[in-house]
C-alpha cells in the first residue's frame, strides 16, 4: 500500500519508519506522540538542493514549521540558515548552533526588543514588511552604531491558489509592502543611513501546488528588483523567494521540484538579467511528511448514521484540522485492522469543542477499537509547534528516530 510521503510503511502487519515499529515507541514513550525520521528530513532536503543546482542557493528553514531542538541542531549540521519571525525563534536557533548570520528574520510585527537582539547577533537580514518598521530599525541600529542589512518584503498581488487562512501575497492580506510604498521609502534614504538595502524578499502563501502563482510573483520580483537596482544605481545582493511548496496530504501532486529549480535558474541564476544569491525559506516541504502524530483510541461510540472513535490527542496537539479543515491522512498501526467493515466515523478528541476532530464522515474500519493506536500522517510541519495546551492536557512527546536509534 502506498503510504502518503512514502517514508512510513508497514512491515510484517505493523507500521514502520526506517525500520523501526511504530507501536514499540508508542509503548515505550505514551500517547499522544510526534515521531520524526531524520532519513525522510535529509532525503527531501538534498532532493531540494539538487532541483536547485546552478542557483547560489541559501536556505532558511522556516522555523515556525517545527522549532523542535534536534531537528534545529540537524539543520545547522547540514549548513542551513534559519527564517524566524520572533525572539523565541531566535534563542532557539542560536540553542541549535546554527550560525547567526545565517538567519532572516520576517513577520510584520517584529517588537523593539526582538530587533535590537537580532540586530546585536548580526543576523543576514530583516525582512521589512512596513515603512515604520524600517524607521524602527533604522533608529535601533543607529542607537547600537551599527548598520541594518535589509530586505523589502513585497506583496506581489498574486493568488497562490491555497486555503484563504494560508494565501500572504494578496493586497488584501497583512503581508509585505506594495511597490509604491517601497519606491516611496527609496526616495527617503537620505533619512535612513543605518540601513543598507540588499534585496528583496516575497512570500505569497504556503501549500502552494500548482507552478503558475511562483511563475508570476517571481518574474513580477524580477521586474521589481531592475528597478530598485536603477533608482539606486546599485546592484541588490539577495532575493529571497520565501517558502510555499506544498506537499501530499490526500491525493495532491505537487508540481515536479525540477520545474520550481530551472525557473530560479532562469530568472535569478549566473547567466540571468538578475543574477543574486538566492534564499529559500521552506517549512513545510521539508518536514511535513517527515512526521506523523500518534494517538490511541480512547472509545467507540457507536451511532446509526456514523460512529465516532474517540482519541487520545486532540486540536491542542494537532490544530489543522480543527483551524483549515485540512485532510490528514489516519491508518492504524495495525495492518490487520484494515480487513473488514469499514463505517461512517467522526475521529475525534477528548477537548471540549465541537472543532476537536481529526476526520468527519470517513469512510473508517469497523475493526478498530478502544486501545488500538492510530497513526495521523503528515504532521511534522505545523504540528507540535501549533500546539497548545487548551485544557490544561500536556504537550505531546516527541521523538525522533536516527540511524543510531536503530541500534538500542
Ligand atoms: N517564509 C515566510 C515569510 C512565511 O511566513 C512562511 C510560512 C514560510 C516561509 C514557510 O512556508 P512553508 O514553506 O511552510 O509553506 N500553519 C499553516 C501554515 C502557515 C504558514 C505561515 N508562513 C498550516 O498549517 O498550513
Amino acid at each position: 500500500m502506498a503510504l502518503v510521503g512514502s517514508f512510513f510503511k508497514y512491515k510484517n502487519g505493523t507500521l514502520t519508519i526506517e525500520e523501526i515499529a511504530l507501536k514499540r515507541i508508542a509503548e515505550k514513550t505514551r500517547t499522544p506522540v510526534y515521531i520524526y525520521s531524520q532519513k525522510a528530513i535529509l532525503q527531501t532536503l538534498s532532493m531540494l538542493k539538487k532541483a536547485l543546482s546552478g542557483v547560489e542557493l541559501f536556505i532558511c528553514y522556516a522555523v515556525k514549521a517545527n522549532a523542535n531542538p534536534t531537528l534545529l541542531e540537524l539543520f545547522a549540521k547540514q549548513g542551513i540558515g534559519a527564517d524566524i519571525v520572533s525572539g523565541g525563534e531566535l534563542k532557539q536557533v542560536m540553542h541549535s548552533g546554527m550560525r547567526t548570520s545565517g538567519i532572516v528574520f520576517s513577520g510584520v510585527g517584529k517588537m523593539e526588543h526582538e530587533i535590537r537582539a537580532a540586530l546585536e547577533k548580526n543576523i543576514y537580514a530583516f525582512h521589512v514588511e512596513s515603512e515604520e518598521e524600517l524607521f524602527v530599525i533604522n533608529d535601533i541600529a543607529k542607537s547600537s552604531n551599527k548598520k541594518a542589512s535589509i530586505a523589502f518584503r513585497w506583496n506581489p498581488d498574486v493568488d497562490a491558489k491555497t486555503h484563504r487562512y494560508i494565501a500572504t501575497g494578496l493586497k488584501k492580506n497583512k503581508f509585505g509592502l506594495n511597490k509604491s510604498e517601497i519606491f516611496s521609502l527609496l526616495k527617503k534614504r537620505n533619512q535612513l543611513k543605518y540601513v543598507d538595502f540588499k534585496g528583496v524578499s516575497i512570500h505569497i502563501g504556503s501549500q502552494i501546488i500548482t507552478l503558475k502563482p511562483f511563475q508570476e510573483a517571481f518574474y513580477k520580483t524580477q521586474t521589481l528588483i531592475l528597478e530598485i537596482q536603477s533608482m539606486l544605481a546599485k546592484k541588490l545582493s539577495f532575493v529571497s523567494l520565501g517558502g510555499g511548496l506544498g506537499i501530499t496530504y490526500k491525493n495532491e501532486k505537487p508540481f515536479p521540484l525540477k520545474e520550481y529549480g530551472k525557473l530560479i535558474l532562469k530568472l535569478f541564476g549566473p547567466a540571468s538579467k538578475t543574477p543574486l544569491k538566492v534564499i529559500l525559506e521552506p517549512g513545510r516541504f521539508l518536514v511535513g511528511n517527515a512526521g506523523v502524530l500518534l494517538t490511541k483510541v480512547l472509545y467507540r461510540k457507536k451511532r446509526k448514521e456514523k460512529d465516532f472513535l474517540i482519541l487520545d490527542a486532540g486540536m491542542n496537539d494537532l490544530l489543522r484540522p480543527a483551524l483549515y479543515q485540512s485532510y490528514h491522512e489516519i491508518l492504524p498501526l495495525d495492518e490487520a485492522l484494515l480487513k473488514g467493515k469499514y463505517k461512517k466515523t467522526d475521529l475525534v478528541g477528548p477537548v471540549c469543542e465541537s472543532s476537536d476532530f481529526f476526520a468527519l464522515g470517513r469512510l473508517f474500519p469497523t475493526g478498530v477499537n478502544r486501545g488500538d493506536y492510530l497513526a495521523v500522517f503528515s504532521a511534522g510541519a505545523y504540528g507540535y509547534s501549533m500546539g497548545s495546551q487548551y485544557n490544561l492536557r500536556p504537550r505531546p512527546v516527541e521523538v525522533w528516530v536516527t540511524k543510531d536509534a536503530r541500534a538500542s
